[in-house]
């Protein structure tokens, strides 16, 4: 080969490598990871930042900007979580007084301990994302729904305390939903069925007559706001019972036998009535479990 178309090649080649080099060797824009994410955000204590930040978090993840890894196995080291503001102090449940609907500031008690539960539901759909890896990418997606839709919740119960006159963090709460989710970080299991199914599904029973309650105060606003927060809340129970299920299927469990041994290990609190069997039924529970649950109510 002639020297020169020699030299020409070289010349070719290694403006090639150089491209290769500048190509591969530049480091990729890093992209958010969805788990990582989600317990960074757990970790957020103020209410009106932690919020508005899993509604984004979603918004990203749903456009492709933030990535999902369901392999990594995360630590809470160095991460403090829950985090949460320093009021509303935390008391036990027998000592959060009740008042009457008749007054504006009964009703904003009530509203008050709703929206600590809408705090704690965040935190616990964003628990379910970062801690427990290697189950299906609509998992990861149902929680982040899950805890957009609890910071939509406290958003509207907050606004509502605010029009009256109050806010998040004026009257002391419970922390009961937490302290389920404390015991349960063991078994994406015993998660699923204590949690979601369990301690949310309460709510299913208990807001239809908190709804005739605020009716007969007249407080239309706060009635239609809990409706809103009803029909979103039969969702969330409905994604603990299919993946509930799910597990159940995979480790060859009967999801009843299951469900009332955990229960038991756990000691979590039995489910009392009266039952929105309606709402239990949209939410996925079987005939058999709300068959079990009927007798449990008359026995
Ligand atoms: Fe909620």
């Amino acid at each position: 080969m002639p020297r020169i178309i020699y030299c020409y090649v070289e010349l070719i080649l290694s403006l090639e490598c150089r491209w290769w080099i500048i190509r591969f060797n530049q480091p990729l824009p890093q992209m958010l990871e969805l788990r990582t994410q989600a317990l960074q955000l757990l970790s957020i204590s103020d209410p009106f930042i932690k919020g508005p930040s899993v509604l984004a978090l979603r918004k990203d993840f749903e456009a492709g900007q933030v990535q999902l890894d369901p392999q990594s196995v995360l630590t809470e080291e160095g991460v403090e979580i829950p985090g949460r503001p320093a009021t509303p102090i935390l008391v036990n449940p027998g000592l959060v007084k009740r008042r009457s609907m008749a007054s504006k500031e009964g009703r904003a008690v009530l509203i008050h301990a709703l929206a600590h539960i809408e705090f704690n539901a965040i935190n616990l759909a964003l628990d379910a994302i970062w801690r427990f890896p290697n189950m299906p990418n609509d998992y990861y997606q149902d929680w982040l729904k899950v805890a957009a839709e609890e910071a939509y919740h406290f958003d509207l119960l907050n606004t509502y305390l605010q029009s009256q006159g109050f806010q998040y963090g004026d009257f002391p709460a419970h922390n009961s939903l937490w302290e389920m989710v404390s015991k349960t970080t063991d078994s994406i299991l015993a998660r699923m069925a204590l949690v979601p199914r369990t301690m949310e599904s309460r709510g299913l029973d208990a807001l239809p007559p908190i709804q005739e309650k605020l009716a007969q105060a007249h407080d239309h606003e706060a009635v239609a706001l809990l409706q809103i927060i009803l029909n979103d809340e039969i969702g969330h129970v409905e994604i603990g019972n299919r993946w509930f299920n799910y597990l159940c299927e995979q480790n060859k469990l009967d999801p009843i036998v299951a469900y009332a041994d955990l229960v038991k290990k756990y000691d979590a609190p039995k489910l009392r009535g009266p039952f929105n069997y309606a709402a239990r039924k949209a939410a996925g529970f079987t005939d058999a479990e709300l068959t079990a649950l009927h007798i449990t109510q008359t026995h």
